[in-house]
């Protein structure tokens, strides 16, 4: 079996974190992203397929540092070819049955017990799915009792809502549902042309619940999150990489490699990327720090996010800022693209 990893995304929404490395390579708990999805593969998957644009050189790096255990392909599109795009792209590298995976997000997803319930179901496509309480900010399936899906709804309004679960990001295809994805010269959503096309022509199109936890990785907030959850089901209040000088104070934060952190300085619900230097009686609170800063004593940080190898001067206060005085990547998209559906 094959599996395609979705990871060729621009990340919008977590620049300045983006401007400089693929969203998929940013560490949770101090281990990319990318990491996650790719461990929790069954065994029977033979050949990873990375599904890459931007930034494809950083992750050519990342997989040849780092044994898996499987063959991986970097499939590199010659321009953003959408989620569905991406997985009709990467046909050559499918033999048979496989599994899609968005590389941005984490939980608690059995992956082999997705693949035995498609299985028994004798499916043709099977998506996972999460619960919401907010199903009008998202695409909401309407689902039979025995799991199978008979239609998607885009934002439905709370009370006109077939049921509270939404796509959630991990799939398990038979290779003929190929066929439904038009040879990519454009932006293909698999969410939003490819599945409801597979749905109307009536194949056996089935939902598995996940059970546990579901983060998408979107924006800051589900970012700084999902590193606390996992601290928290580690039974941690903060995690601190190799090599590090912490004097100050962490709660409920992630401190990666070589940082330095003076006295009476404190980090709240934060998350810190390596090779950062903080000085003293600095307050973080609620916002990522990007590799290689350097934060002066006394600083304030709120609600915010510092890009790679920023400077922020002793006694400045920075709140609900993202802070990037570099020039932007050139090509980087202004806002989102594809499927534009989630703020
Ligand atoms: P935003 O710009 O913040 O929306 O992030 P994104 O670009 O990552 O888009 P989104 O969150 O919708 O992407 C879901 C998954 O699909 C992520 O794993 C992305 O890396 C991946 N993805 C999105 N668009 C493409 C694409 O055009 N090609 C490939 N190969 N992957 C994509």
């Amino acid at each position: 079996m094959q599996a395609v990893i979705l990871a060729g995304g621009f990340g919008t929404r977590l620049k300045p974190l983006t401007y400089t490395r693929s969203k998929v390579l940013l560490p949770v708990l101090n281990k990319p992203m990318i990491a996650y999805i790719v461990e929790s593969l069954p065994e029977d998957v033979d050949r990873v397929i990375i599904a890459a644009n931007y930034k494809k050189e950083q992750l050519e790096e990342f997989f040849g540092k780092n044994d898996f255990g499987k063959e991986i392909v970097i499939n590199e599109e010659p321009k953003p070819l959408g989620t569905g795009g991406a997985v009709k792209f990467a046909e050559r590298y499918i033999d048979d049955r496989f599994l899609v995976m968005n590389s941005d997000i984490i939980s608690s997803l059995d992956v082999g017990d997705m693949v035995r319930f498609h299985t028994e179901k004798k499916a043709f496509v099977t998506i996972s799915l999460w619960p919401v309480e907010n199903v009008s900010e998202f695409g909401v399936v309407r689902i039979e009792s025995d799991g199978r899906i008979t239609q998607f709804v885009e934002k439905p309004k709370p009370e006109e809502a077939p049921s509270n679960l939404i796509n959630a990001g991990a799939y398990c295809m038979e290779r003929e549902s190929l066929d439904y994805i038009d040879n990519p010269d454009r932006l293909i959503s698999m969410e939003q042309e490819v599945f409801p096309r597979i749905i109307e022509d009536g194949r056996r199109f089935y939902g598995y619940r996940i059970e546990g936890f579901w983060i998408d990785v979107g924006r800051i907030n589900s970012y700084i999150e999902v590193n606390k959850i996992l601290l928290r089901r580690q039974g941690k209040r903060f995690l601190v990489g190799n090599n590090c000088e912490i004097e100050g104070e962490l709660q409920d934060s992630s401190v990666g490699n070589n940082v330095e952190i003076g006295k009476e300085s404190k980090a709240i619900s934060s998350v810190i990327l390596d090779n950062v230097k903080i000085g003293r009686d600095v307050q973080i609170e609620n916002s990522v720090i990007g590799e290689g800063c350097i934060i002066g004593d006394g600083a304030k940080i709120i609600n915010s996010v510092i890009g790679d190898e920023e400077e922020i001067g002793g006694g400045r206060i920075v709140k609900g800022e993202r802070v990037w005085t570099k020039p932007i990547p050139e090509g980087y998209p202004d806002k989102q693209i594809g499927n534009v559906v989630r703020v």
